[in-house]
This record gives structure tokens, C-alpha cells and sequence, in this order.
């Protein structure tokens, strides 16, 4: 125990910056930060359109399962080994499991997480023009042709879509090099409830446009014959992405829990209040969809295209509007901020490099991966591999692929190396005495987890 001790406080000193540190002290500080991690625009963009995209109510059934039978365990996998280790993925799997390849989650955590910021900071890109769009005025119709059209010529500008991918990029690293994750949480903190209550204003204003029954049947009324392996990979995915799985964010975040913290019921509610706003998100957005003609399967526009829509039918619509569009902004920050953390944790943790360091090789990685993402939908629209463009293929390869093939890799070293004991301590069940809870836990991340991983991985990619 006091080696291990030391060693924490050894890897403390030399790896991660104090100020990031003293932000998690409290116990709600880590559930903001926690919170702030998976609430996002795979909340509020990314569920609607999926759903929209894969059938509606049997995906959410189907994506309800994947959460709370992968997504839960891996979570809590995924705190306890980060609290365990106390340092960046990388080093910490190294010295948990010396001469072993463990260390693997962290180096495609790496992958992941600059692959899933190219495209997240270029739909963040989005929100900030129609930010400026909704301001000006120039989104105040009801019109599917005229938004669309106003959707279609943003994203197809390829200078316009750089530059608001920088600005994106320049905001988060601003932040990060800064260190004040603290001035962030505490923002968040405050905004995340405001986003609750306009997405309850803008889901009964939905709920009171005609036709809008449809909306509600489409999002609660299941047809199983829409689920197919694909759509069981999808939302598998979707789980992992919502709640920043997969890639070691939560392990990082994990390094700076208490360890008085207790890491199931944190995850819990940190689950259920994710669930909550992207069911927010679905009842704002389904039924507006349908009463106002548009298709459901409009994938990544639902968002750029029926919202504006719904806004403008509404008495201080435009305010409300460029709101909306701020909180998401703002709601991604703190998810980016998790995924940036990464890369930028463990190039301090491995080649010793200070946080100002770090950022700025990260920004520059995230610079040249990031274009492609942005020319996606104008340079390189045409440039398709495997019959997708940078942007759909990142997004592709991280929450189809790395995502849940990192989590496996997660229930695994749990499940079968490390075994109920070292589980049991990491969760800080007394020696020896591990709860009914860590065990029934244990038994889904050594067993139903990675079965499920496997074969949905297996189905979902080989018709792909
Ligand atoms: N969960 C965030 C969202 O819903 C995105 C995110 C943040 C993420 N950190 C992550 C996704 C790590 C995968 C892995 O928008």
C-alpha cells in the first residue's frame, strides 16, 4: 500500500499539471466534470440523427440495452482503472501491467481522440456560424428549402468551414493551455441547466405543433423489424461516444477522482442525466420534423435545418434560437476538453513535456487532421474511401470501430487479468468483502460485455 502511495504521488508530481489536479475536490466537481464530458453534441446532434437515420423507437430500445449492459460497466471499468493508476492511460496501463501490451487502450485512445476532434470541431464549426447566422437574422423561416439551402452552402464553403474549425480549436486549447478547467466547470456548471430548461421550452413547443403525435410515435413506438446488426453497431457506438468511453477519457477523469468518490453511483447518475437530455433533445426535435414535412433521416442536418425551422414558428424565436446554438457550443467545450485531454496528458505523462508543450503539438496533429473533416462536404466530397468522405469515415471509424473494439479491450483487462479482487479494491470495497454490486459488475465486464462487444462488432462490420 505505501509503495503504491508514493508511486502516485511520484507520477502526481511529474505528470500532471497541479491546477488540473485541484479541480476535482469535490464531489460535485467530478460529477460536472464527468457530466460535462459526456453531454454534448452526441446528445443533442448526433442521437437525433441516428435515431432519425436507424428507425427511431426500436434504436433507442436498442441503444437503452447497449447502455446499460456495455455502457455502464465500461464506464465504471474505465474510472476505477483511471483512479487506480493516477496518471495518463499510457504510463499508468504500463506500470499496472509491466511487459504487457495493456498500454494499447491508451495509444488508440490517442487515435480516437484526434480522429473524433476533427469532425466534432467541425460540426462545433457549424454551431458557431449559425450562431452568427441565427443572430443576423438570417434563419428566420419556416422554409425546409430555403434552411437547407442555407445548411448546404455553409458547409460547402471550404475556407469558411476551415476558419470555424480553428476558431473551434483555438477556443479549447485556449482553455486547456490556460489550466482553467475550473473557470470551465463552474461555467458549465451553471449553463448545462439552462440547456435543460430551453430544451423543456423548445420539446413543449414541439409538442403543441400539429401533427406532432407522429414525432412522439416515431421516437417511443418501436418497430423491430428496423433492427439490424448495423443498427445494433450503431447504437453500441453511440453509446460509447455519448458517454466518452472507449478512448480513456474517463480514465483520465478517473485519475482525478476522489478516492472517497463512489464510482458506480457516479456513473449512474452521470448516465441517466445523459439519457435524459438526449431524450429532451428527441421530443424537441421529432415532432417539429414531422409537422413541418421533413425526413427523420435527414442524418447531421436534423439539427442545422428543422431546429431554425421550429425557432422561427415560436414568439422570440431568433432569441432562443442563437441561445440554443450557444449552450450547444458550450456543451461541447467541456466534451472536447475531455477528448483533448488526452493526447495532451500523455505526452506530458511519457516525454516529460510541460502543458503549454503539449498543447501546442496536439493543436498542430489536430490542425492537419482536422482539414479533411472541413473540406469533407466541398474539396473533398468526391475523395471517398470505403464510399465515405474524411468526415464520415472518421466518425465511422471511431464510434463503429475504436470506440467499442477500446471498451473490449477495457472488459477484458478487468474481466480476466485483473481480476474481482483488484476490481473490488479499485471500487474501494472493503478487503476481501467485494459487494453483491462489484460482483454483479464483474460478471457482466468478464462475461456479457465483451460477448456483446464481440459479436456486435463482428455482425455489425462484416455487410459494412
Ligand atoms: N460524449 C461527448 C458527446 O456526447 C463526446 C466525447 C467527449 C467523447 N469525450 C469523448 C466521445 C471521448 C468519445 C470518447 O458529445
Amino acid at each position: 500500500m505505501t509503495t503504491r502511495t508514493s508511486a502516485s504521488a511520484d507520477v502526481r508530481a511529474s505528470t500532471t499539471a497541479p491546477e488540473s489536479r485541484a479541480t476535482f475536490t469535490s464531489h460535485l466537481g467530478v460529477i460536472a466534470a464527468t457530466l460535462g464530458s459526456a453531454i454534448g453534441l452526441g446528445n443533442i446532434w448526433k442521437f437525433p440523427s441516428l435515431t432519425g437515420t436507424n428507425g427511431g423507437a426500436a434504436f433507442l430500445i436498442t441503444y437503452l440495452f447497449a447502455t446499460l449492459l456495455v455502457g455502464l460497466p465500461v464506464m465504471i471499468a474505465e474510472i476505477s482503472i483511471g483512479r487506480t493508476i493516477r496518471a495518463d492511460p499510457i504510463t499508468g496501463l504500463r506500470r499496472l501491467a509491466p511487459r504487457q501490451v495493456w498500454w494499447v487502450i491508451g495509444a488508440m485512445g490517442i487515435v480516437s481522440s484526434f480522429l473524433i476532434m476533427a469532425f466534432y470541431t467541425e460540426v462545433v464549426g457549424w454551431v458557431l456560424a449559425f450562431i452568427v447566422a441565427a443572430a443576423t437574422g438570417q434563419l428566420q423561416t419556416t422554409s425546409p428549402e430555403t434552411l437547407g439551402a442555407h445548411f448546404a452552402q455553409q458547409i460547402g464553403d471550404p475556407a469558411q468551414s476551415i476558419l470555424w474549425q480553428w476558431v473551434v480549436l483555438a477556443i479549447v486549447s485556449g482553455i486547456i493551455a490556460f489550466g482553467v478547467t475550473k473557470g470551465i466547470e463552474a461555467t458549465t456548471k451553471r449553463l448545462l441547466p439552462i440547456l435543460f430548461g430551453l430544451l423543456v421550452l423548445i420539446g413543449i413547443r414541439s409538442l403543441m405543433l400539429p401533427g406532432a403525435g407522429q414525432g412522439l410515435a416515431f421516437l417511443f413506438v418501436p418497430d423491430f423489424s428496423k433492427v439490424t446488426p448495423a443498427v445494433i453497431l450503431a447504437a453500441l457506438g453511440l453509446a460509447f461516444f455519448k458517454l466518452s468511453l472507449g478512448m480513456g477519457a474517463m480514465m483520465t477523469y478517473g485519475s482525478y477522482f476522489r478516492n472517497d468518490q463512489n464510482i458506480p453511483g457516479t456513473a449512474t447518475r452521470v448516465m441517466l442525466a445523459d439519457l435524459l437530455v438526449s431524450l429532451l433533445a428527441g421530443v424537441a426535435i421529432f415532432p417539429a420534423v414531422f409537422s413541418f414535412g421533413f425526413e427523420p433521416q435527414a442524418g447531421p442536418a436534423l439539427l442545422f435545418i428543422t431546429l431554425p425551422a421550429v425557432f422561427a414558428a415560436i414568439p422570440f424565436g431568433q432569441v432562443l434560437l442563437v441561445l440554443f446554438f450557444v449552450l450547444a457550443a458550450i456543451a461541447a467545450v467541456g466534451a472536447m476538453l475531455s477528448m483533448i485531454e488526452v493526447p495532451i496528458t500523455s505526452l506530458m505523462g511519457m516525454l516529460g513535456w510541460d502543458r503549454r508543450r503539449a498543447t501546442v503539438a496536439t493543436l498542430v496533429g489536430l490542425v492537419l487532421f482536422g482539414a479533411p473533416a472541413a473540406l469533407s462536404n466541398s474539396v473533398l466530397a468526391n475523395a471517398k474511401l470505403f464510399g465515405k468522405t474524411p468526415f464520415d469515415l472518421y466518425d465511422f471509424l471511431t464510434s463503429n470501430l475504436l470506440l467499442p473494439l477500446g471498451g473490449l479491450l477495457i472488459c477484458v483487462f478487468v474481466g480476466w487479468f485483473w481480476g474481482l479482487d483488484q476490481f473490488a479494491a479499485a471500487l474501494g470495497n472493503p478487503p476481501g468483502q467485494p459487494s453483491a454490486l462489484t460482483k454483479a459488475l464483474f460478471v457482466l465486464l468478464r462475461f456479457v460485455s465483451p460477448i456483446l462487444l464481440v459479436i456486435v462488432l463482428i455482425n455489425g462490420l462484416i455487410p459494412a
